[in-house]
């Protein structure tokens, strides 16, 4: 999956020292909003569930130099009448604040609803993660409540809000925008239903 400057892809073997390099400097910008990968043990357990069939990974990637910037996971995929998942999320520091994630997520989203065929993505984020819900919101994502105490984090149970998107919000995003779904997009939704 393609954009402007940066492209998504599945994390690789590869990967790990750059990856593990780039979550280590990005420990204390991570802290308390999420929490990533920043040992072997833990990139490998990612790797793993990167291979399953209800996760997908997506490292966000810079076209020019191929440098890894940040990734995207869409995690607890349920099939049959929900069709739905979750999204996570974080950026290397040295990469936040230049639109590569802004980017990175109208990817994730067609890849979601184009290819994964899913319904509904459900993004988790504490009320005070102003950066975070500026990329939901600016994606389409609308707030659907608060959740007190919902996720433990750096060790603390931490209050949500749950914010979401359905294929049905995107797809008239989409249309409204102008943009349009591409011919391999129109032909895509057009197949029967994955899953
Ligand atoms: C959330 C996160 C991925 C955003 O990454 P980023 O590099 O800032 O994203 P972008 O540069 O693509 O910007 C996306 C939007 O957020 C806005 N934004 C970025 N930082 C912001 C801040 N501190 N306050 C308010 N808005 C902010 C940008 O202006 C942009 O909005 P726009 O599209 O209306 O212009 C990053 O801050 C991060 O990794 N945070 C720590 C981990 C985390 O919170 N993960 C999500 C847990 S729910």
């Amino acid at each position: 999956m393609t954009g402007s400057r940066i492209y998504l892809r599945p994390p690789a073997h590869a990967d790990e020292g750059e990856f593990l390099g780039l979550m280590r400097a990005s420990r204390s910008f991570h802290r308390p909003w999420a929490s990533a990968p920043t040992d072997e043990d833990r990139f490998r357990a990612y790797l793993a569930d990167a291979g399953r069939p209800d996760f997908e990974a997506m490292l966000v990637c810079r076209s020019e130099d191929h440098a890894i910037l940040g990734f995207f996971n869409i995690s607890q995929i349920v099939r049959r009448s929900l069709q739905s998942a979750y999204l996570g999320y974080a950026v290397g520091k040295p990469y936040a604040g230049h639109g590569y994630m802004r980017e990175g997520i109208s990817l994730v989203l067609r890849r979601a609803f184009l290819t994964l065929r899913l319904h509904r993505i459900e993004v988790n984020i504490q009320p005070g993660n102003h950066a975070s819900i500026a990329l939901a919101r600016g994606a389409g994502f609308r707030r659907e409540g608060f959740s007190p105490r919902y996720l433990k984090i750096g060790g603390r149970w931490r209050d949500h809000e749950r914010w979401a998107i359905l294929a049905e919000e995107w797809r008239h995003r989409h249309e409204y925008a102008g943009n349009g779904l591409d011919r391999a997009g129109a032909l895509e939704s057009a197949l029967p239903e994955r899953g």
